[in-house]
């Protein structure tokens, strides 16, 4: 069976998402319903309300994307779905759809692993954003969101070995504990972002936990309560005041967490090409070190436009062609899962 384009569908999280993937990676379109202003108030993702949202927000969405590209369930060869790992509730929505789908419309269908899908969403392309040069295997991807802070060897499509991980918060959870108590809406890096730009970097000491320890682990809990006591100290009007030197201070603590990583892993494992990915790398001055940093070392660094970085089906859908073209396939049995399977992932050996 050939399968040339595949309806992925995301519910991980709190972004509801839909697309069509052809197997070479291009983006016929992707579509997301995002539940940022109803976890907002909230300070962040409640997870009954985030599966209650996706219920009623993917069925119109796979309406709507089949009358925007004029597509038909007869021109999709296949189901892609991310069953692991994320939040139960929200994960049971996005498979229980694809498996109905697949029953009615008699099409077969896979459930991908969500950070699989991130790690290969470099590949995709549409008729913005061209097909990146020089992208092969294997790679050093950095993947970084709000739940996850790991490194990775990607060797092949299913070959992926673990360097490191946080060992404590995630990039993007610290930048969104430091947001709200900064007084930020949620999530909070994109604003801890903006109102760096206007801060001096060096105004405030912070530590980089663990950046001479051994390995490729990464700690960010130590930072965020530096951050938070550091900021207890200060009246409201001295944090009005200091507001974008905090900002600045506390995103170069992050940036220069994981470069020190990456930058170790990539001169360890003399891996040239690198790959950022996950909400976190839509961070500007992670993506100026990073491109400077790239370029003074000769490395090829990828970075997919935000839309792919972000949650999103897209980089489910090639991840699940992948999955498809190998034969995998998923059955009415198949279950949604907090966590990866063990059999995702492998340890990379030292
Ligand atoms: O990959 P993603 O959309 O969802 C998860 O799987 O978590 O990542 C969301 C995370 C949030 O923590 C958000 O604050 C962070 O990415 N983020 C940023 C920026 N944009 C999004 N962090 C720092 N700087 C940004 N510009
Ligand atoms: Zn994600």
């Amino acid at each position: 069976m050939s399968f040339e384009y595949v309806l992925a569908i995301e519910t991980s999280c709190d972004d509801t998402s839909v697309a069509i993937v052809r197997k070479d990676g291009y983006v016929e379109a992707c579509l997301a319903a995002n539940q940022d202003l109803v976890h907002k108030p909230f300070g962040g993702v409640v997870p009954e309300i985030a599966s209650r949202n996706h219920t009623l927000q993917i069925l119109p969405l796979i309406e709507q994307i089949f009358a925007q590209t004029k597509f038909s369930f007869d021109k999709i060869d296949a189901l892609a779905v991310t069953s692991r790992p994320g939040l139960i509730g929200s994960l049971l929505v996005g498979v229980v759809t694809a498996k109905t789908m697949a029953l009615v419309k008699e099409k077969p269908f896979v459930g991908v692993n969500h950070l699989e899908a991130h790690l290969l969403a470099p590949f995709l392309f549409d008729n913005e954003f061209t097909k990146p040069k020089g992208l092969d295997f294997p790679y050093l991807a950095l993947a970084i969101s709000g739940g996850h802070t790991q490194l990775y060897i990607v060797r092949g499509f299913g070959e992926y070995e673990v360097l490191g991980r946080t060992v404590d918060d995630a990039a993007g959870e610290a930048f969104d504990k430091f947001a709200k108590r900064m007084g930020f809406g949620f999530p909070g890096g994109v604003q801890v972002d903006q109102k760096a730009k206007l801060g001096d970097r060096s105004r405030f000491a912070l530590p980089r936990t663990m950046i001479h320890d051994e390995g490729y682990n990464f700690s960010f809990s130590g930072l965020k309560s530096a951050a938070i006591r550091l900021i207890d100290t200060l009246s409201s009007e001295e944090l009005e005041k200091e507001s974008a030197h905090l900002c600045a201070s506390f995103q170069e603590a992050v940036v220069d967490s994981l470069m020190a990583k990456l930058d170790r892993a990539a001169k360890d494992l003399k891996l040239e090409r690198i790959v950022l990915t996950g909400g976190v790398s839509a961070n500007s001055r992670l993506r100026e070190v990073c491109t400077e940093w790239a370029k003074k070392n000769s490395f090829n660094i990828f970075i997919p436009p935000l839309r792919y970085c972000t949650d999103n089906a897209a980089m489910v859908g090639f991840a699940g062609l992948q999955r498809l073209i190998s034969g995998e396939r998923a059955d009415q049995n198949l279950s949604a899962s907090a966590s990866s399977l063990d059999t995702d992932f492998k340890e990379a050996s030292r």
